[in-house]
């Protein structure tokens, strides 16, 4: 479905990634792990269109996308849930999940969509006319992933979809993004706990330094010695 080849990033006249390959299937959960400033967002901000790479190539289903706009890409069917999440601290929760779907046109899918979105996270039916801002932080992820999915995109990208989140909450949105895969949308999920990662996901890419040192079946993974050396502590 994605297929990135020879990806060169930077800000400026500074080099972020180099030299980066990485496929994901339909129907797949890809995780991107990786330290701290290792350029794990600068690649999905890349592949959504909101930075330009200094060269190399981002294929959708077999069509170039790299040097498109944004809204293009997303029209194309690649949604974010930044990190951060980003939500609009003063509008309600019920108008950040629908800002999801702005570009959308099929207004009877997007009220179905509406709806499956809130039986995946029930908390934010029970709100959805307070403010975002007022959201507890795992409110406020469940909030962004639930936008993100009214795109009704073919990938959707997750960075740092666990980071400062009680492990019961996380365990629920993996819950949540486990149903939406079985409903045929495929999965990027960036994460600083590799573990989860590794548990969630099918194959992952390991980035050290703009690098992509190591790829694999994510199960293997858990036992490549250098994986459990540098992030698994063991
Ligand atoms: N707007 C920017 N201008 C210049 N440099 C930037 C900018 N954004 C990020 N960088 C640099 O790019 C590098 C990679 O940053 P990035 O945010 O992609 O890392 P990351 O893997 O997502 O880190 P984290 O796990 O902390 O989110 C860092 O050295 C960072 O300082
Ligand atoms: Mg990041």
């Amino acid at each position: 479905m994605l297929k990135i080849e020879n990806l060169n990033v930077g800000y400026g006249e500074v080099q972020v990634l180099w030299d980066i390959n990485l496929e994901i299937n339909k129907s797949e959960v890809i995780a991107l792990v990786g330290s701290n400033g290792a350029g794990k967002s600068t690649l999905l901000y890349t592949i959504s269109g909101l930075l330009q790479p200094m060269s190399g190539s981002i294929k959708l289903d077999g069509r170039e996308i790299s040097g498109l706009p944004a809204d293009e890409i997303l029209h194309l069917g690649i949604g974010q849930v930044p990190q951060g999440r980003r939500l609009f601290a003063g509008m309600t929760v019920k108008e950040n999940i629908m800002m999801g779907a702005y570009l959308r046109k099929d207004t009877e899918r997007v009220k179905e969509d509406f709806e499956f979105v809130l039986s995946l996270f029930p908390q934010m039916g029970e709100r959805l006319n307070q403010v975002a801002g007022s959201l507890s932080g795992g409110e406020q992820q469940m909030c962004a992933v639930a936008r993100g999915l009214m795109a009704n995109p073919k990938l959707l990208l997750i960075d740092e979809l666990s980071l400062g989140l009680a492990p019961i909450i996380v365990e629920n949105i993996y819950e949540a993004v486990s149903q939406v895969i079985q409903r045929d949308m495929t999965v990027l999920i960036v994460e600083q706990d590799v573990l989860l990662a590794l548990e969630q996901a099918d194959r992952a890419y390991v980035l050290d330094v703009g690098h992509i040192t190591i790829s694999g079946d994510a199960k293997e993974l858990m036992d490549n010695p250098t994986i459990k050396e540098a992030y698994l502590g063991v």
